[in-house]
């Protein structure tokens, strides 16, 4: 069982009703002490009746008339008694209910339950008159009837305990981790870009509110280690600009200098295009911590996506066919996109990029555009090596870099980090799925549009 509170539930239910058990046995042997003692009673007051009819001289008298009056007591007791008189002489005399049968004798006991056979259960009394003994039976039935009685309803409440108290258990443990789903759903939206955000604590001291301020006090640390990070990046990469175009400067210098032999005029040359890559990464990653800390304002405009598409077609066409690739493009649906013309752009162009890198020759990137009520769909196909399905969200990541494709190139790998960051911006999602030819890498964007109707 997973959830906490269905356990509570439970356990709570299962205590209520063993203890509304336990109550209940006690009960049972209460009552059924209290009636026993009932039929005693009721033994020893019929002994009195007897002792009181029979007289003091009863002892002496003849034998045909103490026969006669113990007859007449036991006759007129008999709907309830069986009563049983012996004699000193060892004969015994019964009442006619017991049918001759004898009531057992228990040794050293004069109150006890004892079976006669086809009457049933008694409770007897043994009482000494001298120089007879008494023996005087009541039936049990009447106290087992009660006291079956007792156990069918004891187990009707029993049942109805366990259904009352799982439902109050239910409702309690409801309310008491209402506080506790508060938490998991506030934790859970945190991410790193809303790390401002912050659990409900209500103004009590219990354990739960505790555990919501020290998670928020974690969170206050985590906000300020992320933005000191963020602000270590944006700070480091502006510093190493300044830097970086002075050494761009002296290279350029050297590479104007007509006396620099060819070796040196070489490595002026690699030293300028490391510097450009530098710059680039540099560029990269002062975009990535100003989007991380939303310091990117998006200029989103209403824009028909059939020219937006064929313009980049112009670009991109070139851009392929340079590299010996076809391009197609198709758009379906109607009506107008909302977007961020600049960046969309970008992200597209860094898919092609990507995608020009991985092709074998020869090969065709294709563009597919859909426009639906709701979401814009657009998707970069190519025929390259594809991805193996545990890489395709790393691609994503900042620095990463597939090297198992066959195909490698000298990226940054943040290129595709960009792009997520721009298209994430916009509310949509990016993600890289396998092509339904099997072969090469589709990488699908989803934007949401606003509803016509
Ligand atoms: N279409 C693709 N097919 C196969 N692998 C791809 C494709 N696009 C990207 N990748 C893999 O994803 C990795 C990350 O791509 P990303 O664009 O982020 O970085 P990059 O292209 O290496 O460098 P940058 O774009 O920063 O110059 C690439 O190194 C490549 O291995
Ligand atoms: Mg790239």
């Amino acid at each position: 069982m997973t959830s906490i509170g269905a356990r509570m539930a439970l356990w709570y239910t299962m205590a209520a009703t063993a203890t509304l058990g336990c109550v209940f046995v006690v009960g049972y042997h209460y009552l059924d002490r209290h009636l026993t003692h009932g039929l005693d009673i009721l033994n020893e007051s019929e002994f009195r009746q007897i002792q009181s009819h029979l007289g003091p001289e009863f002892a002496t008298s003849s034998s045909p008339f103490r026969e006669m009056r113990v007859r007449e007591i036991t006759e007129n007791a008999a709907a309830i008694f069986h009563i049983e008189v012996q004699l000193p002489d060892g004969s015994v005399m019964r009442s006619s209910s017991l049918n001759g049968q004898d009531i057992p004798d228990i040794a050293g006991q004069w109150q006890y339950n004892a079976a006669v056979a086809d009457i049933g259960e008694l409770r007897v009394g043994s009482f000494s008159m001298q120089p007879f003994q008494i023996v005087i039976g009541t039936p049990l039935q009447p106290v087992q009837q009660v006291m079956s009685n007792y156990v069918r309803l004891c187990f009707g409440l029993m049942l109805g305990m366990v259904l009352v108290s799982l439902l109050i258990g239910l409702g309690l443990t409801r309310m008491l981790l209402q506080p506790v789903r508060l938490i998991r759903d506030t934790a859970n939206r945190i991410r790193s870009d809303n790390l401002d955000q912050r659990i409900p604590v209500a103004n009590v001291g219990d354990e739960i509110s505790d555990l919501a301020r020290l998670l928020n006090q974690m969170f206050d640390r985590l906000e300020s280690s992320f933005s000191q990070i963020r602000r270590f990046t944006a700070e480091a990469s502006h510093e190493l600009k300044t830097p970086l175009s002075l050494i761009r400067l002296h290279a350029e210098k050297l590479l104007r200098d007509p006396s620099l032999s060819t070796q040196n005029r070489e490595s002026a040359q690699v030293q300028l295009e490391e510097i450009e890559r530098l710059n680039r990464i540099i560029e990269d990653l002062l975009f990535l911590s100003r989007a991380d800390a939303h310091a990117i304002e998006l200029q989103i405009q209403s824009f028909d996506p059939v020219h937006f598409l064929n313009s980049f077609e112009q670009d991109a066409t070139v851009l392929v066919e340079h590299h010996g690739l076809r391009f197609e493009s198709t758009h379906n649906g109607n009506g107008n996109a909302m977007a961020d013309l600049r960046w969309m752009r970008q992200v597209l162009l860094n898919l092609l990029t990507n995608a020009i890198h991985v092709s074998p020759s020869g090969g065709v990137l294709r563009l597919s555009s859909l426009l639906l009520d709701g979401e814009w769909e657009i998707a970069l196909e190519d025929e390259g090596p594809g991805l193996p399905a545990d890489q395709r969200e790393r691609v994503f990541e900042r620095f990463f870099r597939y090297q198992g494709g066959g195909k490698t190139y000298g990226g940054s790998g943040l290129g595709l980090a960009i792009s997520r960051s721009i298209i994430e911006l916009h509310g949509g999602a990016i993600s890289a799925e396998s092509c339904e030819t099997g072969q090469g890498l589709r990488i699908v964007i989803r934007l949401p549009m606003p509803k016509t109707s």
